[in-house]
């Protein structure tokens, strides 16, 4: 019963129409959040759900649910998603598996009568990709009560733009109250992101953990000043210091193998102008590693360098610590119903630590939560060529779908 097949076809044809919406010259995806093109994927996404007979609500956030009923009612959903949110030049797999496999179980279980005790929901959650509102993992965040929904809806973006009226303006800013929609368990299926399945030959990835992040967003204060005129020595240069703090930040990420990363993926300088010394930059830090300790030790790295700096360079240093979590342990049933799922389909599986973040970090905060992972290409993400196999995504599915029926129960 745990092991019914789902339909490898129907899942990949959902996939490709789905990134139609967004399409990129280079084969990728960019359907940035709260955008008409998100708009549109999630309108695409709610009509399949109506069409699979499930019952959808929407949250304050954002946050689209659609429910299987289960034959108990007062039993809490299990619940599988992720996010059809992407990077500017993103990929077509990263978060829209996770919602497309979890509608294709449900799409699977109507195909064979199922009748499961507890219901069972999909779910995409709003802005997970942290790129046009920063940081990542909104539509969960205030779900889990790790972000207040006003701090969330009066962010902007670059041009200015509040979430909130973003919110409105695309049509889903819900009524249900964020949180108040019981989750029983909740399993996500992703790409891996990396290139850990791939080099070791395996399909299925049982993830046990997530790594911490702590985000950071650095503002560099000089002199502008004329590019001729003004001698080298007597320069307050914002960009040569912001340049040195890249590097630092680099070797920080070096200094700390195998697994940390450090990474600046945004830069604004200001007034940008190529004859003026810039008179200020502004950067984002981004920091990750599975051990709390070894997070901390670069944290206090990076702040005791910009304060040194500070001093040497004449330039201002504003250090600001945007966006932390810690390392994540997913729940111990969670992972053996996932890697149950794997030994009963037969896939070639290996535990995992998650690289990146996901909204089943904050999930595994509120409910016993999962995850599974699949090879994607060359182990790239975040990128318009990110690839994943139609037999890849299948067999992620069908272990979502096995972890999901665990414990949600088939009855029949
Ligand atoms: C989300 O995509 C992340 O930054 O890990
Ligand atoms: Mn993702
Ligand atoms: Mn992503």
């Amino acid at each position: 019963m745990t092991n019914i097949p789902i339909n490898t076809d129907r899942l990949w044809a959902s996939l490709m129409d789905m990134a139609k919406i967004g399409a990129t010259e280079k084969g990728g995806n960019c359907r940035l959040t709260l955008t008409d093109l998100d708009k549109e994927g999630r309108d695409l996404f709610v009509q399949w759900c109506k069409d699979a007979g499930c019952n959808v609500t929407i949250d304050a956030v954002g946050n689209i649910f659609a429910r299987r009923p289960g034959q108990d009612p007062l039993k809490a959903p299990v619940m599988m998603g992720s996010h059809l949110d992407t990077q500017p030049t993103g990929g077509r797999f990263d978060g829209v598996l996770g919602v497309l496999a979890g509608l294709e179980a449900i799409r699977t279980l109507n195909d064979h009568a199922v009748k499961t005790e507890a219901p069972i929901e999909v779910v995409c959650w709003t802005n997970e990709e942290g790129s046009r509102y920063a940081p990542a993992m909104m539509g969960s965040g205030v779900f889990t009560g790790v972000f207040e929904l006003d701090e969330i809806r009066a962010k902007t973006d670059l041009d200015g733009l509040a979430f909130g009226d973003e919110l409105e303006r695309i049509g889903y800013a819900g009524q249900q109250k964020p949180g108040a929609h019981e989750v029983g368990s909740y399993f996500e299926l992703h790409i891996e992101q990396g290139p850990i399945l791939e080099a070791e030959e395996r399909t299925i990835g049982v993830v046990t953990a997530a790594q911490g992040q702590r985000w950071y967003e650095i503002t560099v204060i000089g002199q502008e000043s004329h590019a001729g005129p003004t001698p080298m020595p007597i320069r307050r240069d914002a960009l040569v210091t912001a340049s040195k703090i890249v590097q630092e930040i680099n070797r920080i990420g070096h200094h700390y193998p195998p697994h940390a990363c450090a990474t600046v993926g945004q830069m604004l300088v200001n007034p940008n102008s190529r004859n003026v010394i810039p008179g200020s930059v502004f950067l984002t830090v981004d920091f990750r590693h599975p051990a709390d300790e070894t997070l901390s030790m670069m944290d206090q790295a990076l702040k005791a360098f910009c304060t040194r700096l500070a001093d040497q360079s004449k330039t201002q240093i504003d250090v600001v610590d945007f966006w932390y979590f810690p390392p994540t342990h997913f729940e111990d049933r969670c992972i053996e119903a996932v890697r149950e799922g794997a030994r009963v389909a037969g896939f070639e599986h290996m535990d995992i630590v998650s690289g990146a973040g996901h909204d089943a970090v904050y999930i595994a905060g509120v409910a016993p939560t999962g995850m599974i992972f699949v090879p994607c290409e060359n182990g790239i993400s975040h990128n318009e060529i990110e690839n994943a196999s139609p037999e890849d995504c299948a067999a992620g599915c069908q272990v979502l779908l096995h972890a999901t029926l665990a414990h949600a129960v088939a009855l029949d």
